[in-house]
């Protein structure tokens, strides 16, 4: 185990065993759907590449990046697109592939950008949802796991871009980013930009 990891939430396999279930259920509710995986740069990309391989239909990828500004204590809920899908989404049912769900507040930007695009149908498929008030009502339609509101890393998920090859998601030691932040579980929302 990496010595910044205070404890593996999910090991490789607990992962591979979960995104083959989510793989399976959405395999059967698109059968015979034009679907299009929408991935969010960085943190979703080991995970859409395993489950695009875990769902046994036609489909397309695609992928956005999306950027959110605040505060080292909270979020300031400003969002922009920093890069956009390559075509239009009106005949496709669209399927947003996320790292994690936390204040819900990125989730729900781009909820509201793709909805004027009319795609026929928009879902969320989502690896990790954490247990918190969210700052805007979002719900996802595929769950992988539901955490505490700790801060973790691993398997596409960072620290200041780190920690993203980790095979596993682990929680990060407060150590880490008690140096730099003193409000650890806000400190993804902090000034610098985050993917
Ligand atoms: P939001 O607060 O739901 O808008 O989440 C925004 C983004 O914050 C997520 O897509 C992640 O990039 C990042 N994030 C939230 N919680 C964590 C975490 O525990 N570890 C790593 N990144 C996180
Ligand atoms: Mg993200």
């Amino acid at each position: 185990m990496h010595q910044d990891i205070e404890e593996v939430l999910f090991s490789t396999e607990a992962i591979q065993a979960k995104v083959a279930a989510l793989g399976a259920r959405i395999t059967q509710d698109y059968r015979g759907k034009t679907l299009l995986l929408l991935g969010t740069l960085k943190g979703a990309v080991p995970f859409i590449a395993d489950l695009a391989r875990a769902i046994e239909l036609p489909l397309e990828l695609d992928y956005m990046a999306i950027s959110s500004y605040g505060n080292s204590t909270q979020s300031s809920g400003v969002v922009r697109i920093l890069k956009d899908l390559e075509g239009p989404i009106a005949n496709k049912h669209v399927l947003i592939v996320e790292d994690i769900v936390d204040s819900g507040q990125t989730l729900h930007y781009l909820m509201e950008v793709l909805r004027q695009r009319h795609p026929l149908s928009l879902r969320v498929c989502t690896l990790l949802d954490k247990e918190r008030e969210r700052v805007k009502p979002v719900t996802s339609d595929y769950t992988g796991f539901t955490i505490p509101d700790r801060f973790v890393v691993g398997y596409g998920l960072d620290y200041a871009q780190h920690y993203r090859n980790l095979p596993y998601i682990g929680i990060l030691k407060p150590a880490v980013y008690q140096v730099d932040e003193p409000s650890p579980e806000h400190q993804h929302t902090s000034p610098a930009e985050q993917i």
